[in-house]
């Protein structure tokens, strides 16, 4: 079996409370390490905290907003407190921010949102982080970009621009910081909050939707792959999960058996 050598880990996941970030919680939780859950919704993340340790779990939650420096310092430097020390950062926090909606129709205050949370979010977690992922042995971070890092949905251009750049902190980060493994997962549409809402669908029609949908607990596996030593080798690596639709051209392509 394969031994991903996350036992006794110490983690810290922003965006805790819901979707991936909750999720991943689980898994990290089921493989022995110490899960520090950050998010700005107190109530939520306190919840999740909660069933984890109801569970016999080695869980923590800290409230903080993504876009605030200050408690982004506070908050890291208590995970890190807890355990004493850090190894492991996975930056979940993310929002969609406008849907459906052009340039010409999205506010300034709207679009900065969008890069405040989504890449600025992972900027202040990676600057008050990465001094003390340096300190441990297997120091590695893991990003939630997306395939739009590569690819842009109709009308969500500031998430589209925001995951661009967070591809590209993934790898500057990796370089300035080479004690640490920068890494960035890039999936296409999973099974959240979050995509619920932005595509109008309930868990019914998620379940019979006419595309590839990624459940949770599938990328979960991606990101606990990335965090592990086991993938030692990466770094300033975007794992793209997208069911191989970036892999195909334009040109028609014909039909093979099987
Ligand atoms: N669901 C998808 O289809 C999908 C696909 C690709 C990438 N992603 C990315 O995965 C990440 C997680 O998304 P999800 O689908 O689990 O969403 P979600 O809405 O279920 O969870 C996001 C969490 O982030 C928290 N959050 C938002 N803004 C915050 C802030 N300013 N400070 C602290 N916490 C904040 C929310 O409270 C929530 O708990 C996001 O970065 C998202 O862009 C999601």
């Amino acid at each position: 079996m394969l031994d991903l050598l996350l036992n006794g880990a110490s983690v810290l996941i922003t965006g805790g409370a819901s979707g991936i970030g909750a999720v991943c919680a689980e898994a990290f939780a089921r493989q022995g390490a110490a899960v520090a859950l950050l998010d700005r919704d107190a109530d939520n993340v306190e919840a999740k905290v909660v069933a984890l340790r109801a569970r016999g779990h080695d869980a923590l939650a800290l409230v903080a907003d993504v876009t605030d420096d200050a408690a982004m310092a506070l908050a890291v430097n208590q995970a890190a407190r807890w355990r004493g020390r850090l190894d492991i950062l996975v930056c979940c926090a993310g929002i969609s921010g406008p849907v459906g909606r052009t340039a010409p129709d999205i506010a300034p205050a709207e679009w900065a949102q969008v890069m405040a949370v989504n890449l600025g979010g992972v900027f202040h977690a990676a600057r008050h982080a990465l001094p003390l992922l340096e300190t441990s042995a297997h120091g590695s971070m893991v990003v939630l970009a997306s395939d739009s890092s590569f690819v842009a949905y109709p009308g969500m251009a500031p998430y589209s621009a925001a995951k661009g750049g967070v591809l590209m902190l993934t790898r500057a980060l990796a370089v300035d910081h080479p004690r640490v493994r920068v890494n960035c997962v890039c999936p296409s549409v999973v099974d959240t909050p979050m995509s619920r809402t932005d595509l109008g669908m309930d868990a019914v029609q998620m379940a019979e939707a006419p595309f590839p949908v990624i459940a949770p607990a599938q990328l979960a596996n991606h990101v606990l792959f990335l965090a592990s030593p086991v993938s030692a080798p990466m770094n300033g690596a975007a794992l793209i999960v997208d069911f191989g639709y970036m892999a195909r051209p334009s040109f028609p392509q014909p039909e093979f058996g099987g």
